[in-house]
């Protein structure tokens, strides 16, 4: 697998940012963790302000926790494969809905591990922001979300009928995985 890197959004990626979300919505894909940049591609440069403050939890909507955006770029040819947004810390909403970790890859670069990759990353970040304990929750009938979530050794809590639909809850203990992965790769 090759190897990603996550990088803050910048004004450089802004075509790849827009061609990026153009695939999700050319595949009727689900959108997740673009930090609302599927609502903003007509007005990048507003929302590169915005991941930026709400990455120091200024100027936040009424009820957001404030939250890291990241676009997860190949290294070899600089490519946005996928995108992570991390909510720092969680509402009473965010415990039910959504948790700490939104998470999504393009369609074209789906199924080579790279979610996996990601999730590892952000776990990396959710322990530099001093996230100790990480909450995700998926939608049962989401089996790459899942197996993403278990790759990276997600506990299952419990499952709760969130509008009609079952969703799981897991959490993950930060530094222990981490420490899991010490010296390996994925
Ligand atoms: C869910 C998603 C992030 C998975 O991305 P991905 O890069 O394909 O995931 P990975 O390649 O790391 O796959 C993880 C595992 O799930 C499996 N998998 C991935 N997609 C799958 C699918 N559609 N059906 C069954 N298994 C799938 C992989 O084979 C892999 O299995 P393994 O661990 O046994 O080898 C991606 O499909 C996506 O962006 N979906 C839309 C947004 C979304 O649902 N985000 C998550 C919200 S909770």
């Amino acid at each position: 697998m090759e190897k990603l890197i996550l990088l803050k959004p910048t004004k450089e990626y802004e075509q790849q940012a827009k061609d990026f979300i153009q695939e999700f919505i050319d595949n009727n894909s689900k959108i997740n963790g673009t930090g609302s940049l599927d609502s903003h591609t007509d007005n990048y440069d507003e929302w590169l302000v915005m991941v930026d403050d709400y990455s120091k939890g200024l100027n936040l909507k009424d009820g957001y926790s404030p939250a890291s955006t990241y676009f997860a770029v190949r290294k070899t040819d600089n490519r946005i494969v996928g995108m992570i947004n991390i909510r720092h810390q969680l509402s009473e909403y965010l415990l039910r809905h959504g948790g700490h970790i939104g998470y999504g890859v393009r369609p074209t670069e789906r199924k080579k591990g790279y979610a996996t990759e990601i999730l590892h990353l952000g776990l990396e970040k959710c322990n530099e922001l001093g996230i100790d304990k990480v909450l995700l929750t998926c939608d049962k009938d989401n089996i790459g979300s899942v197996k993403t979530i278990q790759n990276n050794y997600g506990l299952l809590e419990n499952e709760i009928l969130d509008d009609g639909t079952i969703v799981q809850r897991f959490w993950i203990d930060v530094k222990e995985v981490l420490s899991k992965h010490k010296g390996k790769t994925l």
